[in-house]
């Protein structure tokens, strides 16, 4: 997510996607030194280049020409887009990116084609969701080219979507109130898609007859499973059992499991929220941790669930990782509460030595953590149902990164070290509620918003996205997250002991602080092999292909940020090409980009583009703030195959053959 659920309105917050509470005093920099600046010396001699190269001295531009001709061959093999700004998306050449989904597509054989003007909650739910964000496939009979894709559906931009809401007096924007009607077209634009796909004659098709098609909305019933299920703190008047919930929100990124469940991280469903909760009510400060209730959407008005006053306990019951078996169309998402409650990112998964399965979780707001959950039960590859309840069983941990290079995975397990009832930890059910001071008190490393975290199978390390945290002081600053005013965050990479996915120790050292390396004082890290095309801001999610390779999108690049759009980069994490970087891909003007996912034959890479046209106000084409009615005029070369809506991409090489080799 770019900002905020809904950014428009709340542009004064200057640019996360929460408030940024955390309270502990766990050791930010200010008593940890960074004695360890892994900085390594070839990067030392590019940088010192790279800021000669600034100053445009034409001698100096050549001898960093000459440095990227000399460096170690990059592992992919295109040519890069040119970094840039404008209102349609580029791909390499020798590439095709065709549109395969956008925002209000049919989806079913009865779908209405998409009317912007006259949107109804019943259409929507049977079309494509608005702001496209987690891609995954799962393959149909273990085919690269038919298959099931899957599709968060993070939030909405009201102001992008519906006509006639919109009024501009003397450069004062304000939006209308919304009523029932907008609220239901809302929800039904959010939570997720699952459609069948299908490759042929080498381009992507939906298969709008697909038996396992499905849209899952803010309003389809769901189960709570797990140890949280059933709990006091998660009972309502709607739902005194504390088993039941309607809808998921703010499905950010996500997973496919290893036995092809479909995963969806609610991340900032603190926006959803509204009303005061009782006075003296228990759950204020669990609350306040976490930023509710925010109040950007109107929900509340019409649906108790979302308003404090009326169900006080109801946000306990989001937050949560969410699976859905996707083989039957009726089943019901199960809210995994053994996973923890926070602002997910998304749950990239890998099967262990053992059999056991790890997943990666980011919670992503300033100076939060980074987790990981392991069942307690083995994978079973040749029994797809013996799996399907893995998520209920196992242990949560979160890391500790220490500046001597070593990571420490600390278990939230109620009665072991501080997570005791005198603590207010009860149960493991109170642990998971309380995800975030559980991890506090255990002493867990603050991070710069905690992204996307994919682990590796070709060569074993875990990436760790940190898309940016410009509130880190100068005495905050530690190893992990080395530099104050962090505005264009940077990438770790872990290397578990053993190479075992479950250990509980593992080394880690940060493989590229990102932003533009030609300003010396950014401090950015990117090879000498690197173009003034390749460097970008903001990693947010990322890919590995089946050679193992890195590939990175990101959110929050921009006119002012960076002087270009997101895009998706291919990232060498080898050799002497190591932290070498080149633009793929670039989105439209305002848009974030989201997915990216390759499939298993590597032959097409999806990506998600989010609110394209959004932020115009920093695009002087557009010349003011965007919304749903100047669409026409601010885009005036519109055509239907770019990506205007919300869409999904589909990224193939022409003629065939894998991408970028
Ligand atoms: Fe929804 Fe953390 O991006
Ligand atoms: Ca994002
Ligand atoms: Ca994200």
């Amino acid at each position: 997510m770019n900002q905020h659920p809904n950014e428009f309105r709340t542009s004064l917050l200057e640019e996360n996607d929460g408030p940024g509470h955390n309270p502990s005093s766990n050791p930010t920099m200010g008593e940890i030194i960074a004695t360890r600046f892994s900085r390594r010396a070839l990067l030392k001699g590019s940088l010192a280049v790279s800021a000669i190269a600034a100053t445009v001295s034409p001698i100096a531009l050549i001898t960093a020409d000459n440095a990227r001709a000399g460096a170690a061959a990059s592992a992919f093999d295109f040519n890069e887009v040119e970094a840039g700004i404008d209102e349609n998306h580029h791909v390499a050449e020798g590439y095709d990116a065709d549109v395969l989904l956008r925002w209000g597509d049919p989806l079913f054989p009865d779908s209405p084609e998409f009317d912007p003007k006259n949107q109804t909650a019943e259409a929507q739910a049977r079309q494509f969701g608005y702001n496209n964000d987690y891609v995954g496939f799962i393959p149909i009979d273990g085919s690269p080219s038919h298959g099931l894709l899957v599709v968060n559906h993070e939030y909405t931009n009201e102001h992008l979507m519906f006509p006639g809401i919109v009024t501009v007096t003397e450069g004062k924007i304000t939006i209308a109130d919304a009523d029932r009607k907008r609220v239901d077209i809302e929800m039904a634009a959010h939570g997720g898609t699952i459609v069948e796909i299908r490759k042929a004659d080498g381009k992507w098709q939906v298969v709008r007859d697909g038996k396992l098609n499905r849209r899952i909305t803010a309003a389809t019933e769901m189960e709570l499973s797990g140890p949280v299920a059933g709990h006091d703190r998660v009972k309502t008047n709607a739902d005194p059992a504390g088993t039941k919930v309607i809808g998921t929100i703010n499905n950010c990124a996500g997973g496919v499991t290893p036995w092809g469940t479909y995963i969806m991280a609610e991340e900032n469903f603190h926006g959803y929220f509204m009303g005061d909760l009782p006075e003296g009510h228990a759950e204020a400060a669990n609350y306040k941790r976490l930023g509710i209730p925010e109040g950007v959407y109107a929900w509340g008005k019409f649906y108790d669930r979302y308003d404090l006053s009326k169900e006080p306990n109801e946000p306990n019951r989001f937050g949560w990782i969410v699976e859905v078996d996707v083989s039957d169309p009726n089943s019901v998402p199960k809210k995994r509460t053994a996973l923890g409650r926070f602002k997910h990112e998304g749950a990239e998964s890998i099967v262990a030595k053992d059999g056991r399965v790890v997943f990666y979780l980011g919670d992503d707001e300033r100076f939060d953590y980074v987790y990981k959950f392991v069942t307690a039960g083995a994978f079973n590859p040749s029994d797809r149902a013996a799996n399907l309840d893995l998520l209920d069983e196992g242990t949560l941990y979160v890391a500790r990164f220490s500046d001597d290079g070593s990571i420490g995975w600390l278990p939230l397990v109620q009665g072991e070290g501080p997570l005791t009832a005198e603590n207010g930890f009860a149960s493991q059910a109170d642990v998971l509620i309380e995800t975030r001071r559980a991890a506090d008190l255990v002493g867990a490393t603050k991070m710069d918003r905690p992204e996307d975290v994919q682990p590796n199978a070709v060569n074993g390390k875990v990436y760790v996205m940190l898309t940016n945290n410009t509130k880190r002081a100068d005495d905050q600053v530690d190893a992990a997250n080395p530099r104050a005013k962090n505005a264009f965050g940077h990438i770790i990479e872990i290397a578990e002991d053993g190479g075992d996915f479950a250990a509980t120790k593992g080394k880690w050292e940060v493989l590229l602080k990102c932003g533009d390396p030609s300003v010396a004082e950014v401090g950015a890290t990117f090879s000498t092999g690197t173009s003034p095309n390749g460097w970008f801001g903001m990693p947010d999610n990322c890919a590995v292909d089946s050679a193992g390779r890195l590939w990175v999108s990101t959110d929050g690049n921009s006119p002012k940020a960076t002087g270009r759009t997101d895009g998706l980069w291919a990232v060498d994490t080898e050799g002497e090409a190591r932290a070498t970087s080149k633009l793929f891909y670039r989105v439209p003007v305002g848009a974030e980009l989201c997915g990216p996912l390759f499939t298993p034959d590597d032959e097409t890479a999806f990506v998600a583009v989010q609110h394209p046209g959004d932020g115009g106000e920093d695009w002087e084409k557009f010349g003011r703030p965007s919304y749903y009615e100047d669409l026409s005029t601010r885009w005036p070369d519109f055509k239907d195959d770019m990506p205007v809506r919300p869409a999904v991409v589909a990224i193939t090489k022409k003629g065939g053959g894998k991408i970028a080799l």
